[in-house]
């Protein structure tokens, strides 16, 4: 390594999502193209404050571009939120001359890239989960992917709910965010969608709206569900109960996690990755790459953390209206 030569690191961190790993090789080649030096850290933050670190070159990434997960694996590290583990992290980063970071991952990750930042180590988040929840960002790395597997699952749901007249109530990931469920519901025009982000009171709003399509000769059904807007279980006896309709529950779990990208994500994840590298070449740190308006932008990592998502009510509608 040339004296002169800067390094920069990348690692992913909390919930894997698809396209992260087409985010890692833009990283690692977009780093080497600038002529940097790229290691990886394995396991997030974990594997920082471990010293879990690996020399990348042009290879380290090849025929990854169309996998789902993470090469670099990801964890959760509560080690991390402590100050010893902070400083742990920072002699590890001092010891493999990281003057750089990319992270790929979600808010809670970015919060742990604003303190490290905070600490002189200058972070740049890249987003990416499957929830599409990160405010500062229209878009996450992943959640095309996901949305996609899940309507492909319901579109199979759909068949044989069809062929038995049947109810589906079927949960899709989504433990704080109901943007996967209200995407899912759309594509593939479910009777319902309930999300966190909006109570629905199901004897007052959910049963009289299953009742109310069923006479005008509705037979069969798709209720989606984002986790964290009820049990699944009880909804769907529930709904069997009130209507006498026969009703099946399904959690697709963590089916959404995985697989291939799509070409969207392949995309975003490549242009993001290549946008944080400029950034860190640019020896700037403290930045969130983000979409706004269908174009990658960069924000303050403190004020993007601020910032807020407001839930698509319009969509929410729409779905509501059309999917009778
Ligand atoms: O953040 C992505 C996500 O898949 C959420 O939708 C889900 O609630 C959570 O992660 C599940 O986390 P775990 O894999 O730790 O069970």
């Amino acid at each position: 390594m040339a004296d002169a030569q800067k390094t920069i690191g990348v690692l992913t961190s909390g919930g894997d999502s698809p396209g992260m790993n087409a985010a890692i090789r833009a990283v690692v080649r977009s780093g080497i193209a600038a002529d940097m030096r790229v290691v990886g850290i394995k396991r997030g933050y974990h594997g920082l404050i471990n010293g879990d670190v690996t020399e990348m070159n042009l290879r380290s990434v090849s025929d990854i571009i169309h996998q789902g997960g993470t090469i670099l694996y990801t964890a959760r590290s509560p080690e991390f939120q402590t100050e010893a583990g902070m400083q742990k992290a920072i002699r590890v980063c001092e010891e493999y001359h990281i003057s750089g970071l990319a992270v790929i991952g979600g808010d809670g990750s970015f919060r742990g890239a604003s303190a490290l930042s905070a600490h002189g180590v200058p972070c740049v988040g890249i987003p990416g989960t499957i929830d599409n929840d990160i405010a500062a960002s229209e878009y996450t790395i992943g959640f095309d992917t996901a949305v996609n597997t899940a309507m492909d699952m319901v579109d199979r749901l759909r068949d044989t709910m069809e062929s038995h007249d049947r109810c589906s109530v079927v949960e899709v990931m989504g433990r704080k965010a109901g943007w996967i469920a209200l995407e899912t519901a759309i594509a593939v025009g479910a009777t319902a969608v309930l999300v966190p982000e909006i109570p629905c009171d199901l004897e007052k709003e959910l049963i009289p709206r299953i009742l109310r399509i069923q006479k005008t000769g509705k037979r069969h059904y798709i209720i989606v569900v984002a986790e964290g807007a009820g049990n699944t279980t009880e909804i769907a006896n529930l709904i069997a109960d009130k209507t006498s309709i026969e009703t099946r529950a399904t959690v697709l779990g963590h089916v959404q996690r995985g697989g291939s990208p799509t070409v969207r994500d392949r995309m975003i994840a490549s242009e993001m990755g290549y946008h944080a590298v400029e950034l860190l070449a640019a020896g700037q740190g403290d930045r969130v790459v983000a979409m706004k308006d269908n174009r990658v932008v960069d924000y303050d990592i403190y004020k993007a953390l601020e910032m807020t998502k407001p839930f698509d009510k319009k969509m929410y509608q729409i779905s509501n209206t059309i999917n009778i």
